[in-house]
């Protein structure tokens, strides 16, 4: 089997009831990162596993009791330091501001995870251009207007830093009722190269971390997971089973991490072979194959 359901999985936006340490215990100790989206799913728990690794954060969000409330039980479980933020990614001037609260109070940014996003479903003819537009302007004006300001405040005359973009691997096949967000996703997966090319010199890092279907997330809620998970839609991909938001976690770790020093510009899927292939049936479809 090639994963289980198990303490891994938490239904809500809480820690972890237990963990177990992967990698070293110091491996962002000192660091300190900015997370956007982080008071729920996979930002919490990105911020959470940082945090478990020495990490202090800053989690950012447009709703202030949502990151309050996440940013003590972060402290509470983990110990470290990590600071809530109100701030909507499209406003240039409130991400500035939020740049510069953490920078005051946890000092400069190494890390910057780009993780707020706006998705739904809807058929491309019913969709209006707002709508669109919408996801265009959280997704990827986001991530552009975030970087910026961190870059500019933190990273550039060849400080370095890191920075993770959270998005998908719809831009890759194509799929019903999704043309905004895989659009958004795979405008971000060009920026991600634009700017690991531009910023390379600056020692700057720029990756992409595109997660496939993600157990007790908002974005399954709203993209039919309840739906795929009745039908056994998960058991037939190739690794057998949806991920968890600790799969994202590590995996953004390790982007974040010195273990990742040379790689730069990619997009690194962690979505157990989903994207390969149609649901994996093969046994299905075995009998009236001509062997
Ligand atoms: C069609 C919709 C819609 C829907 C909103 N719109 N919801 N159209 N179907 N279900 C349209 C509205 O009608 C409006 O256009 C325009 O979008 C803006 O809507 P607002 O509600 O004013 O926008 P806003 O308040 O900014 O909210 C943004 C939002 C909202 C994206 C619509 O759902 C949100 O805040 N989401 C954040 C949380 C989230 O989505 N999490 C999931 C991320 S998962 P008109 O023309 O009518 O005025 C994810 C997974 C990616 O990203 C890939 C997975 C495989
Ligand atoms: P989520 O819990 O809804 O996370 C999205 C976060 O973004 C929320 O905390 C939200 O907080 C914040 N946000 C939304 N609009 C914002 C804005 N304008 N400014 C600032 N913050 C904003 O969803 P999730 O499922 O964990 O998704 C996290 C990331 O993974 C997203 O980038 C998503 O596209 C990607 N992803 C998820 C899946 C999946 O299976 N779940 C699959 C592929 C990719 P507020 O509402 O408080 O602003």
């Amino acid at each position: 089997m090639a994963g289980s359901r198990s303490t891994n999985y938490v239904d809500s936006d809480d820690c972890l009831l237990e963990y177990s340490y992967l990698f070293s215990p110091d491996l962002l100790r000192g660091k300190v990162a900015f997370i956007t989206g982080g008071g729920s799913g996979i930002g919490f728990r990105i911020a959470e596993i940082f945090m478990r690794h020495g990490c202090n954060v800053a989690i950012g969000s447009r709703n202030t009791s949502r990151v309050e409330i996440a940013a003590k039980k972060l402290v509470q479980v983990t110990g470290g330091r990590c600071l809530s933020l109100c701030m909507d990614v499209r406003h240039v001037d409130e991400v500035s501001s939020a740049v510069e609260e953490t920078v005051a109070s946890l000092g400069l940014i190494d890390i910057l995870v780009n993780n707020a996003a706006g998705n739904f479903l809807c058929p491309a003819s019913s969709l209006s251009s707002k709508g669109f537009r919408t996801v265009m302007e959280i997704d990827t004006l986001g991530t552009f207007n975030t970087t910026k300001a961190v870059y500019e405040r933190c990273f550039k005359q060849a400080r370095g830093g890191i920075v993770v973009n959270l998005t998908a691997t719809l831009g890759l096949r194509g799929q019903v009722m999704q043309v905004h967000a895989g659009c958004a996703k795979a405008a971000i997966d060009a920026m991600t190269r634009h700017l690991a090319v531009e910023w390379g010199p600056d020692a700057v890092r720029v990756n992409s971390l595109a997660p496939g279907p993600i157990e007790e997330t908002e974005g399954m809620r709203r993209l039919g997971g309840s739906w795929a998970r009745s039908a056994g839609l998960f058991q037939k991909l190739p690794l057998g089973r949806a991920g968890s938001k600790l799969d994202v976690a590590h995996a953004a770790l390790f982007l974040a991490s010195p273990a990742a020093d040379y790689i730069t510009g990619i997009t690194l899927l962690v979505d157990g072979g989903s994207w390969l292939t149609t649901p994996n049936a093969f046994p299905d479809i075995l009998p009236s194959a001509k062997l």
